[in-house]
C-alpha cells in the first residue's frame, strides 16, 4: 500500500487565498504567451520516420492492416489486435483494464496507437525497443492472445490468399515468417498518424482557430500548470518515464531497469485524439480530462520517486481547470478519425439475391446526396460513406428497424426493402443528416 500525504488542508486554503490576493484581477487574462516560440515548438513534422530495414510500401501496410484485424493471430483464433485496439476509440478499448483470457483484468490499460512511428520505446514501461519487436508481445502473452508464433505463421501460410499477400509485400523474402509478420504489422502501425486538429490550425498561424478559453488553457499548459515539461513537441510527449503520483503499486519502468528511483514511472503518453480513448493513465483509473486535471492540481501522492519535472503543487481555480480541459479537447478531431489504411467494410441488409439497380447515395459533407429517393421492391439501396468522418446509418419504417453501427469513411451499406411505404434514414451520430426513402410495390411484368 502507498500512503497519501496531503498538504495540511488549512495551509492549502491559506496559500490559495494569498495567491489569489497577489494575482488580483490579472487572473482573468491569460499570462503573456510567446506565440512564435510555441508555434515552432508544436509544429508537425512533414514525413513519417521509418527504419531502413522495414521501408513501408502500399502492399506491406495493406497486409499489416489485414493481419491487425485477423483473429488467426491468437491461440484459439478468437482475438485480433483490433479486439483491444479499436479504431473508433483511438485504437484503445474504452475500459480501465481489458479482461484477460483467464477472466481477470490485465495489469494495465490498452493504450491508444496514434503516432506510434515517432516512439522511442513501446509499452507503458518502454520494454519493447521497436514496433517490430513489440508485436510478438501480445500474440504470445498468455492473457492477451495466447498464440505461439510457430503455429500462427503455419495457420496463416495454409491460406493461399495470405501467402500471396506476403509474397507481394516481401518480394525479396516471399514467405510467411515471424519476421515478415512483425514487419507488416509495424508498417501498418506507422500509417496511424493522427490528423490535424484545430490546435494545428492555430500552430499554422490561424489566430481564430482557438476560442479564448482554449487559448487560456494552452497558456496554463505551457505556463503555470507545468504540463509542457513532459507533454512536449507536436505529439505532446517527451518519450521519457515519470512518476506522476498516481496511487497503486505497479513498479512500471523501475521493474524493467531494476532501479528503485524509477519505480511508479510510466511513459509520458501522447495526448492527441484522447477525447475518444477514456479512461486515462496506465491503470485506467481516471475517467475524464476533468479528473486528470484534478489529479495534477491536488491529488498527487507524495513519495520520493515523484518526477523532478512534476510541479509539487499547482493552484488552479475551477475556471482554470475548465480552460485546461477545453485546451485538451482541441487536440482531438471532431469525430473519431479512421486511417485510410484500414480496409473499408461493406454491410448488406435485407438484400434479395435477385436485387437490381442499386441506387447509390453519398454521405459527403454530413449530408445524404440525394436526400430523397424513390425505389421499387427488389431494388437495393447502396449508401457510401465518402466523407472524412465516421457516420452511422439508421433505417426506420414499416415496422422495420436497422442500425449499421459505426460506418467509417469508405464503408458501404447495401439495404433491400421488402415492404412498400415510407422509410426514414438518418445518421445516429449526425442526426440532422436525413434521407427519405419511398418504396413502391413492384409492378407486375
Ligand atoms: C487483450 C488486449 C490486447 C490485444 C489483443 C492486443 N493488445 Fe496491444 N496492448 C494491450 C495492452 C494492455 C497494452 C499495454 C501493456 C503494457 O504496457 O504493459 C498494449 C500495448 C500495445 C502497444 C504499445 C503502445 C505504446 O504506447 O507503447 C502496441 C504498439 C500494441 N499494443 C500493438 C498491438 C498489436 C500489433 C496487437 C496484435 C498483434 C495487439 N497490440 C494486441 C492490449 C492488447
Ligand atoms: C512529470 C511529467 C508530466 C507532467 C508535468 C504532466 N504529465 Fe500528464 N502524463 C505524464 C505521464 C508519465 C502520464 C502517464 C502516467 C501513468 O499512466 O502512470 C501522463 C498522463 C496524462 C494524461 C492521460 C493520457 C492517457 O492517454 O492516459 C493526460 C490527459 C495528461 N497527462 C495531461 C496532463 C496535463 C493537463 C498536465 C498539466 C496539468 C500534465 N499532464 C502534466 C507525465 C506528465
Amino acid at each position: 500500500m502507498t500512503t497519501r500525504e496531503y498538504l495540511p488542508k488549512l495551509g492549502r486554503v491559506l496559500a490559495g487565498l494569498v495567491l489569489a490576493a497577489l494575482a488580483g484581477g490579472a487572473a482573468e487574462k491569460p499570462a503573456s504567451l510567446d506565440i512564435e516560440h510555441w508555434q515552432k515548438a508544436f509544429a508537425r513534422p512533414d514525413h513519417v520516420p521509418m527504419p531502413a530495414d522495414n521501408e513501408s510500401t502500399a502492399e506491406k501496410t495493406a497486409l499489416g492492416a489485414k493481419l491487425f484485424e485477423d483473429p488467426r493471430l491468437s491461440g484459439k483464433g478468437d482475438v485480433a489486435c483490433s479486439s483491444c485496439h479499436q479504431a473508433e476509440l483511438s485504437f484503445s478499448d474504452g475500459v480501465d483494464r481489458h479482461t484477460g483470457l483467464d477472466g481477470h483484468p490485465l495489469d494495465r490499460r490498452t493504450p491508444p496507437l496514434w503516432n506510434m512511428a515517432w516512439g522511442l520505446s513501446w509499452f507503458w514501461d518502454g520494454r519493447a525497443l521497436s514496433l517490430e519487436a513489440q508485436a510478438s508481445g501480445p500474440i504470445e502473452n498468455k492473457q492477451e492472445m495466447a498464440g505461439d508464433l510457430e503455429s500462427v505463421t503455419r495457420a496463416l501460410a495454409s491460406d493461399p490468399q495470405i501467402r500471396q499477400a506476403f509474397a507481394t509485400a516481401f518480394p525479396e523474402d516471399p514467405a510467411v515468417t515471424r519476421a515478415n509478420l512483425m514487419k507488416a504489422l509495424a508498417a501498418f502501425e506507422r500509417t496511424l498518424v493522427s490528423p490535424e486538429t484545430r490546435f494545428d490550425k492555430w500552430v499554422k498561424g490561424d489566430d481564430n482557430a482557438l476560442e479564448p478559453d482554449e487559448l487560456a488553457g494552452f497558456t496554463l499548459f505551457v505556463g503555470r500548470a507545468g504540463c509542457v515539461a513532459c507533454h512536449q513537441g507536436w505529439r505532446f510527449t517527451d518519450e521519457a518515464f515519470h512518476d506522476i503520483g498516481l496511487p497503486g503499486d505497479d513498479a512500471g519502468r523501475g521493474a524493467i531497469l531494476g532501479v528503485k528511483a524509477a519505480e511508479h514511472a510510466f511513459k509520458t503518453p501522447s495526448i492527441r485524439e484522447r477525447v475518444w480513448s477514456a479512461p486515462y493513465m496506465h491503470d485506467g483509473s481516471l475517467a475524464t480530462f476533468e479528473d486528470v486535471v484534478d489529479h495534477y492540481a491536488d491529488k498527487v501522492v507524495q513519495r520520493p520517486t515523484l518526477s523532478a519535472d512534476l510541479p509539487r503543487h499547482i493552484a488552479l481555480s475551477a475556471k482554470e481547470r475548465a480552460q485546461l480541459v477545453a485546451f485538451l479537447n482541441t487536440l482531438s478531431s471532431e469525430d473519431p478519425p479512421r486511417p485510410a489504411s484500414l480496409p473499408a467494410r461493406t454491410i448488406a441488409w435485407g438484400v434479395r439475391t435477385d436485387a437490381v439497380a442499386a441506387s447509390t447515395v453519398s454521405q459527403k459533407d454530413r449530408r445524404f446526396t440525394p436526400d430523397a429517393i424513390l425505389m421499387k421492391i427488389g431494388e437495393a439501396l447502396r449508401i457510401l460513406n465518402d466523407d472524412t468522418r465516421t457516420h452511422n446509418v439508421r433505417v426506420d419504417g414499416q415496422g422495420m428497424s436497422f442500425n449499421s453501427d459505426g460506418q467509417n469513411p469508405g464503408d458501404t451499406v447495401t439495404i433491400g426493402f421488402d415492404k412498400p411505404g415510407h422509410y426514414d434514414v438518418i445518421c445516429g451520430i449526425h442526426p440532422d443528416m436525413h434521407l427519405s426513402v419511398d418504396v413502391e410495390a413492384a409492378k407486375a411484368p
